[in-house]
């Protein structure tokens, strides 16, 4: 080993996403025969839909494995201009939607468009984890900003008000939100980007849990509430194709010539073969597929709540959106670490301790994931069971 090598000093700053290494521990254990009930992960049970599946065969067929343009395929970028169109009503100009590396390569495009080093973004605690990494990962930082149920873990413009500061450049936001399932009332939403335009800072909404939405109206796009924000969405979640590593971006147009720099320099383009078999994600074969899997995640977050606050978690607000719960470990508990590592080792239930999404209460939190199907889940919730009688 070669001692007294350093390397970058942000680094330290940027904490490992524990729900991996989580994921990892209950995969092995369960290599060695245990019944390991998985509610950490954050991805769909279901498969890909099959037509999107078969549009791979097809792309794979035609030899479509070469670089495409780094802003992605001209056919793919109409479909999701035609989806805005259809899905929400809205014209939303072809050469302002970048197709990215998963949602992940939008959120590091966005981070790296808007901000210097030692600026930061508004955020909530508990928030999704990574996004305040892209921040460190450019020299900048999170503007962590405490939230509670009372808050609907959301921003307001009192809390941007509040807690924006001299290195602050914008806000970034995510409805529904990872890990509390929460959704930012629309009026709400409308009031930041008014706020926030005003101070000549960046709104950056991540919408990539938007399809897996459980209330009977259609949630609006921050796109039709201004024509600055930037807009990150994802094929992980809703399309259900985590592996395939897709998202999108819409930028404003004035950031489309320094986003297309951009993304030819980080990733030269998203993969290929993903962007052709996406193109069938919008058939109507496929939006069944995803529908009828939406309408299943709403029996199960139904069957998850019903039965967490059974047991005494506390789950002060319906979650509306994604696939998750945030729920306060019941009195009398260990912190949720050590109460997540006990519940994998000796109960064989895999669940997130908070301390993955923050700093604010992270210690008596955790989250559960409700991607399995009911079965697994009401063997899951009888595995918890267990472990809540020490
Ligand atoms: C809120 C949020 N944003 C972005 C991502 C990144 O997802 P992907 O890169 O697979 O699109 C995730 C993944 O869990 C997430 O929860």
């Amino acid at each position: 080993m070669i001692v007294g090598r350093q390397y970058a000093r942000r680094l330290s700053e940027i904490q490992p996403f524990r729900v991996m290494k989580l994921m990892a521990r209950a995969n092995e254990l369960q290599a060695l025969g245990h019944p390991v009930v998985h509610m950490e992960v954050g991805e769909p049970d279901f498969p890909t839909p099959s037509a999107i599946m078969e549009g791979a065969r097809v792309a794979l067929d035609e030899g479509r494995t070469k670089y495409t343009p780094a802003e992605g395929i001209g056919q793919l970028r109409e479909k999701l201009a035609t989806y805005y169109q259809t899905q929400y009503g809205l014209d939303v100009p072809t050469s302002r939607i970048f197709i990215t590396s998963g949602g992940s390569g939008a959120l590091l495009l966005a981070t790296a468009l808007t901000l210097n080093a030692g600026e930061g973004l508004l955020m909530t605690d508990p928030g999704y984890p990574c996004s305040r990494h892209f921040l460190k990962s450019f020299g900048a930082d999170g503007h962590l900003v405490p939230v509670s149920a009372g808050d609907g873990y959301q921003l307001s413009p009192e809390l941007v008000e509040r807690y924006w500061q001299e290195t602050t450049r914008g806000v970034l936001l995510a409805s529904p939100a990872n890990p509390t399932g929460a959704v930012m009332n629309p009026l709400t939403l409308a009031q930041i980007i008014e706020l926030v335009e005003v101070k000549k800072g960046h709104v950056i909404v991540d919408e990539i849990y938007h399809g897996l939405y459980y209330a009977d109206q259609r949630l609006p796009s921050a796109l039709s509430m201004s024509d600055q924000v930037i807009v990150v969405n994802s094929f992980s979640k809703y399309f259900g194709m985590t592996g395939w590593r897709l998202g999108w971006m819409v930028v404003p147009e004035n950031a489309i010539s320094l986003v297309e720099k951009l993304a030819q320099n980080l990733f030269i383009c998203p993969s290929s073969v993903a962007q052709y078999a996406a193109l069938n994600a919008f058939s109507v074969e496929a939006r069944m597929e995803m529908e009828g899997n939406r309408e299943e995640f709403r029996e199960r977050r139904d069957f998850m709540l019903g039965e967490l606050r059974e047991l005494g978690f506390g789950v002060p607000i319906v979650p509306e959106g994604a696939f998750y719960i945030y729920a306060k470990i019941p009195p009398g508990l260990e912190e949720s670490e050590k109460f997540c590592a006990r519940l994998l080792e000796h109960h064989n239930v895999a669940i997130t301790p908070g301390t993955d999404f923050g700093f604010n209460k992270a210690d008596e939190h955790v989250r559960f994931s409700y991607a399995q199907n009911l079965q697994v889940l009401s063997s899951g919730i009888e595995n918890l069971k267990s472990g809540l009688m020490r």
